[in-house]
């Protein structure tokens, strides 16, 4: 099944086989290269793997957009404990949703991704973290497994390389934070979710305290495509120091919803335009969130020459973080909209540090009062003061994560918050124009 419509802008290396009859199955996977890149990988050292991952400009998809060459050779490959390689498809950010069409549709790619991964570290097992609610996701998954052991794509002596593989499907719970990656691997051995003090990295101590490669499903996805046509390939798709495409989720207020494979690179005005069919109902953009609801805000006139790439997203001091982008329109509230996003990471904080646990309880409970009515001068004050006071003084970014986006809101939106005071309660409610996000 397809999730949207595909767009005739899209750049398709991911989703190349997206839309094929029965994509997600192996047979389909093996009549349309599948599995080939493994094989020519088998035939790499690991050097030449890393070094043809690092050649792609391959940036980490999850969020932080570390490279990934660089990671995999941290990873000490002559350390007598075994090795690991965990994908993290928790994905719970609100706005994204591009992991879950990545596995829907191919999940043998992602299995691909993980063999080369394994074979470039001498890792000999691995496990996909999957998201507790995507229930239906969970059965793709470990049914591609199951094909996979069956026609010896997993398991021993995989198609006479020598090279043996087990993965394991691990299943969520239902919290955000064990998709932030020590608290993911606290869950996986069966802890309870919260994040571990860094250094050392995963690359280093990870799953079961062993050397751990961890990235996001839509990483590993890539991989075959880079060792199947080279990296340098992958480079020249994306701009310098960061190569290929990215799984782009258009939510929010656009005419054509949905998760499009767009080059790094493609202009933000374009792609709200001509991807997503301009802004629902004739109506003009307010807001621009670059990758999920972390990301600080952006106001239409900061989107001017825009470009969805962490050059140009960093140069707004913003982020392209998961590709979870975020089209709010001129009928928001954007006090609500500080509310809405305060709401989810109020009730996702793991509750391990004060600052995070604390500070999104009483920004919560601020920005609620607020918009109901009950806001006072100095509350515009104190939400900037909570926020700056939980930035970088958590175990984890999710601290981070409120903060950024509720401080760009105050900041940009200030006028808005002042209406409120004005108006009590919401002036955007009361003229029933109001659109939640
Ligand atoms: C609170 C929180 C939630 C996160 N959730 C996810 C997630 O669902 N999926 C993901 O890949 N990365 C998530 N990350 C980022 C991971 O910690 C990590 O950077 C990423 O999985 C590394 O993979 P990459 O290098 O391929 O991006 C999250 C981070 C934080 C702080």
């Amino acid at each position: 099944m397809l999730f949207n419509e595909p767009s005739p802008l899209e750049t398709k290396v991911l989703t190349r086989r997206f839309g094929l009859p029965n994509s997600a199955s192996i047979d389909t996977y093996l009549a349309h290269e599948g599995y080939q890149a493994f094989l020519k990988a088998s035939k790499m050292t690991p050097d030449e793997i890393i070094g043809e991952v690092k050649t792609s400009n391959l940036r980490g998809r999850g969020g932080a957009g570390f490279p990934t060459g660089m990671k995999w050779s941290f990873v000490p490959r002559t350390s007598p404990k075994p090795k690991y390689i965990v994908v993290n498809g928790d994905e719970s950010e609100p706005g994204t949703c591009k992991d879950r069409v990545l596995i829907e549709n191919d999940p043998h790619q992602l299995i691909e991704g993980v063999l080369i991964a394994g074979l470039s570290v001498d890792a000999h097992a691995g496990y996909v973290y999957i998201r507790g609610e995507y229930r239906y996701i969970i059965e793709v998954m470990e049914k591609a497994i199951d094909e996979a052991y069956a026609k010896g794509w997993l398991g021993k002596n995989i198609q006479g390389t020598g090279f043996d593989f087990d993965l394991y499907v691990h299943t969520g719970a239902g919290a955000y934070e064990c998709g932030e990656e020590s608290a993911l691997l606290e869950s996986l051995e069966g802890k309870r979710g919260v994040p571990r003090i860094r250094p050392p990295f995963p690359a280093v101590v990870g799953a079961f305290q062993c050397p751990t490669i961890l990235n996001n499903v839509e990483t590993y996805c890539a991989v075959p495509a880079i060792i199947r046509d080279g990296g340098a390939a992958f480079a020249a798709l994306g701009i310098p120091k960061s190569g290929g495409t990215k799984m782009t989720c258009l939510t929010g207020h656009v005419n054509r919803p949905g998760v499009y494979e767009l080059k790094i690179g493609f202009p933000v005005k374009q792609m709200i335009e001509e991807v997503g069919g301009g802004i629902r109902n004739g109506r003009k953009l307010k807001a621009f969130i670059p990758g999920g609801s972390s990301c600080p805000v952006l106001t239409a006139e900061e989107v001017e020459g825009a470009t969805m790439d962490y050059d140009s997203m960093a140069s707004r001091k913003t982020m392209l973080g998961s590709g979870g982008v975020i089209i709010i329109d001129d009928q928001t509230c954007m006090v609500k909209a500080a509310l809405r996003i305060m709401r989810f990471y109020s009730h996702e904080s793991c509750g391990w540090c004060i600052p995070c646990r604390e500070g999104t309880t009483w920004l919560k409970k601020i920005l609620t009062r607020f918009h109901e009515g009950g806001g006072t001068r100095n509350d515009i004050v104190l939400i900037g003061d909570i926020a700056k006071n939980m930035l970088g003084r958590t175990f984890c970014p999710l601290g981070d994560a409120a903060a950024m986006p509720t401080l760009s809101i105050v900041e940009k939106f200030r006028h808005e918050f002042e209406d409120h005071l004005n108006g009590k309660p919401c002036p955007y409610e009361h003229s029933g124009t109001m659109v939640t996000v």
